[in-house]
């Protein structure tokens, strides 16, 4: 690290990060992140579009839990492909995974997607699912700048963000319930450990697009991993 780097501050989150309980989520429900993790789209985008444009180009999936995006990404054919999250349970799991698949070239790294691990404009495919609304308004706005940081021009993004449509967040904004910013609900986490409260940060598709200005955005409206929420896949080019 050279002297700049070191005497820039870390971003000091307010809020604890939301780490689950892995093994309670794989017996409650052990295909739920066969079927929310967005696997298959990433696969395809990666296959579809990134393959072509650059198989070697450096990709990043942020937060990757049990390294879902990380192995599609790898199984499409991206052969530099780095995964980051905070929790060295979810780490540990999805090492192994990547292991039995016989893919041994994915980093998995310990970050925090508000400090990410990652050189300046290093990325050219990064991926954020399930994730990046797991903070307030105040870490999912840095979260997008840390994604801002590490992309390079022409970087394709991937990223999942929450509807402030959604009815339960209207309903709490309404009565002021749960809210610790305009943005953000704390609410009972479905895997959480020691049942702590987990923040939900919603957001506007205005909002979202001033979140990441700097990129070329499509914008699909899907259900958020739980069920409970209405999400955005933001697809996005990063063009200044
Ligand atoms: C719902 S899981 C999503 C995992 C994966 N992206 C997927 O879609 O299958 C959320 C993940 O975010 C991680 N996480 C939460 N806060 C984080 C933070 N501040 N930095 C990095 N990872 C974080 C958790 O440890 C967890 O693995």
């Amino acid at each position: 690290m050279n002297n700049i780097a070191a005497n820039i501050p870390e971003f000091q989150s307010d809020l604890p990060p939301t780490l689950w309980d892995w093994e309670l989520m794989r017996e409650k429900d052990k295909n739920m992140f066969i079927r929310c993790s967005f696997e298959e789209l990433t696969y395809e985008i990666a296959q579809k579009y990134w393959i072509t444009k650059n198989p070697h180009g450096k990709a990043l999936d942020i937060c990757t839990g049990i390294g879902a995006s990380a192995i599609a990404m790898t199984a499409a054919g991206l052969s530099d492909v780095t995964a980051i999250d905070i929790d060295p349970t979810a780490l540990v799991r999805a090492q192994d995974s990547a292991n039995a698949l016989g893919m041994r070239n994915i980093k998995f790294i310990r970050g925090n997607m508000l400090n990410l691990p990652i050189a300046d404009k290093s990325i050219e495919f990064l991926t954020a699912l399930n994730c990046l609304y797991l903070t307030n308004w105040r870490g999912l706005v840095r979260a997008a700048s840390e994604i801002d940081r590490v992309t390079q021009l022409g970087a394709q993004i991937v990223v999942h963000l929450v509807s402030a449509q959604t009815p339960a967040f209207q309903k709490a904004k309404n009565n002021r319930k749960d809210m610790i910013d305009d943005h953000t609900v704390l609410g009972q986490s479905a895997w959480g450990i020691n049942d702590r409260p987990e923040p939900l940060c919603y957001t506007t598709e205005a909002e979202l697009n001033d979140l990441f200005k700097n990129f070329d955005t499509k914008i699909t409206h899907v259900p958020s991993a739980s069920g409970h929420s209405l999400g955005y896949i933001v697809l996005g080019e990063k063009t200044k």
